[in-house]
């Protein structure tokens, strides 16, 4: 089920979890990707991030949000006033999935199997970091915490709550920003995601 559900690893402490989660054979995710990217940050980190899953730069580094919509998630905190060396950074699903095209790697979504299975291990992370806020970027780092009572269409910029009660900030995928059609669309999008992280200051302290 939804992180919320899972009692996640058993693990005490994230260094552990993360060595136990590296040979994590709870989907076939693992079979294709080169490295299990695990998150990143303070260990009492105020602000936990959900992204969707590594793309091929952060499987080939083994860490998180480190290529092209990691820059642009790192510029677009900046604007809205958040340092993201306070934060913590993971993805619902902890490895690339992907379709070989030539020597290029597609990026391919997750099903809700994998979201399912991986859910494990974030449900750990929530657990040992206890963030003061949970930031969903896009639809299945939202569909991880929440399951399907959540839509980032109809939530966005909203503050929504799992179960026991810890704040989830709702927004979309930085990546949907490189992706924008026009110019004109493109900053409005991307100054309107800005508006929404500008929500996570009144969660900093
Ligand atoms: N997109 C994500 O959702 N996560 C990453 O780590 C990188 C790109």
């Amino acid at each position: 089920g939804p992180a919320f559900e899972t009692p996640g690893a058993e693990g005490g402490r994230l260094p552990d979890v993360k060595e136990e989660a590296e040979s994590c054979t709870r989907c076939g995710l693992y079979r294709q990707a080169t490295h299990l990217v695990f998150g990143e940050g303070p260990a009492k980190a105020r602000i936990l991030f959900v992204g969707e899953q590594p793309g091929d730069r952060e499987d080939l580094a083994g860490r998180p949000f480190v290529g092209p919509a990691g820059r642009l998630l790192d510029r677009c905190l900046d604007e809205a006033g958040v340092d993201r060396d306070l934060c913590y950074v993971t993805n619902a699903v902890k490895h690339f999935k992907f379709t070989p095209r030539g020597k290029r790697r597609i990026h391919s979504r997750p099903g809700a199997g994998e979201v399912q299975a991986c859910a494990w291990w974030l449900a750990a992370e929530l657990r040992l970091v206890r963030p003061a806020l949970v930031v969903a970027l896009g639809a299945t780092a939202l569909y991880s915490l929440m399951g399907r009572q959540a839509k980032v269409t109809r939530d966005r910029g909203r503050l929504l709550s799992l179960p026991h009660g810890m704040p989830v900030l709702v927004t979309i995928h930085p990546s949907a920003l490189l992706r924008s059609r026009d110019q004109a669309d493109a900053a409005l999008d991307r100054a309107r995601f800005v508006e929404d992280l500008e929500k996570i200051g009144d969660f900093l302290e």
